[in-house]
């Protein structure tokens, strides 16, 4: 019998439930913050999120400015003018609010207040050479999990390269994730969105590099979502929904966070630099072609997917079992909106082959649970064309 060693680390402290954001004063103040910027996008300014940060950090005396122009899919040249913007200001705290463009340009922006050069020049892991400046991280969306990560996925315009940038240095000081935020979330990017968190648990969950911690947070994510995505689609204003779908995606971070990704984010990251696919709308698109491709790999775990998505699998064998997960994903999609496929953003046959290479590259197809070369991702984003319905 081996024996295996397993390590998992969480330098961010996480606080988390309804009200959470209000404490933001009083932990800027705890960390020292003199002058903090608040780094957003206008759709939270415009949704009048900000209202209760800002009084939060006025009750604690402390100075802030607010940019609020964050992209989505931000790129290295906007982290780089923030950059400036905080230095000129002396900026000792960056509190990022919104959903995963938002939140990764932030922790990108404390770095470089910190790190010389350009953010471009650090893309891979463990590459910066100095810890950021502190931030918090206010998510405003249940999905991307960037409050809980090491990563800030940018792109850089002029190359079309996406620059991921992973270090342990990255990790937020702070996650304060609050439910309230995301009651006003709209249906199709609560349906997107939650898409992205459950296609984090499911490829952490099946992928080589899952660990016993990993997995539990795995399965807990996937049994929320599973219950509540849903609800929180057709009733924004359901509460219970929402709350399980934000803690949902924090937990689906804390997983994938120690053992990567599979196939779904190895195509659709790289693929977003070149035609405009929303991160969960794309990983939604993917996700079934790919745990179809994936399920022989390791059966028992697609048919623990099927069962915690609430599919009812007594009496089928493993590999009947394994196959209900897929059918549970694409029911979910059906009934949250999600049924085209990639041919929506102007992706063709012609463009596999490079979107593939470029996915191959990734350090997400190493750990995806079965082996697989270009043609086989060629072969599943083929499927991924034309949808589900
Ligand atoms: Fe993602």
């Amino acid at each position: 019998m081996t024996n295996t060693i397993y390590q998992y680390k969480m330098p961010t402290e996480l606080i988390f439930g309804r009200g959470a954001a209000e404490q933001v004063g009083k932990i800027a103040a705890s960390l020292g913050a003199q002058t903090a910027m608040v780094v957003t996008d206008p759709g939270v300014t415009k949704a009048g999120l900000l209202q209760g940060i800002i009084a939060s950090l006025e009750a604690a005396k402390i100075n802030y400015i607010v940019f609020d122009q964050v992209e989505s899919d931000p790129s290295t040249q906007l982290v780089m003018n923030v950059t400036e913007i905080a230095k000129t200001n002396n900026c000792n705290l960056i509190i990022g609010v919104g959903g995963g463009s938002a939140l990764d340009a932030s922790k990108a922006i404390a770095a470089m207040v910190t790190n010389p050069g350009d953010i471009s020049e650090y893309a891979g892991i463990g590459k910066l050479k100095n810890p950021t400046l502190p931030v918090i991280a206010i998510p405003t969306t249940a999905g991307t999990g960037s409050e809980a990560t090491y990563w800030s996925v940018l792109t850089n315009k002029q190359t079309k390269l996406k620059a991921g940038v992973g270090s342990w240095y990255l990790m937020p000081t702070v996650a304060l994730a609050d439910p309230l935020l995301t009651l006003s979330l709209p249906a199709s990017l609560t349906a997107s969105t939650g898409m992205d968190a459950l296609t984090h648990a499911i490829e952490s969950y099946v992928c080589t590099a899952t660990q016993p911690i990993s997995e539990a947070m795995s399965e807990k994510a996937i049994a929320l979502i599973g219950r509540s995505l849903r609800k929180a689609v057709v009733n924004g204003r359901d509460i219970q929904a929402r709350e399980d779908m934000l803690y949902a995606s924090m937990i689906a971070a804390l997983a994938f966070n120690v053992t990567r990704l599979g196939l779904a984010h190895a195509f659709v990251v790289p693929a977003a630099a070149y035609f405009p696919i929303p991160h969960g709308i794309g990983n939604a698109i993917l996700l079934p072609h790919v745990m179809e491709f994936n399920y022989l790999a390791c059966p028992e775990k697609f048919a623990k997917i099927a069962e915690l998505m609430g599919e009812d699998i007594r009496g089928l064998s493993v590999l009947e079992a394994a196959q209900k997960s897929v059918t549970a994903v694409k029911s979910l999609m059906k009934d949250i909106g999600i049924i085209k496929g990639l041919r929506q953003f102007g992706v063709t046959e012609n463009d596999l082959p490079h979107l593939a290479e470029e996915a191959a590259k990734t350090g997400n197809v190493p750990v995806n649970p079965r082996v697989a070369n270009v043609q086989d991702i060629i072969n599943i984003a083929q499927k991924a064309l034309d949808g589900i319905a």
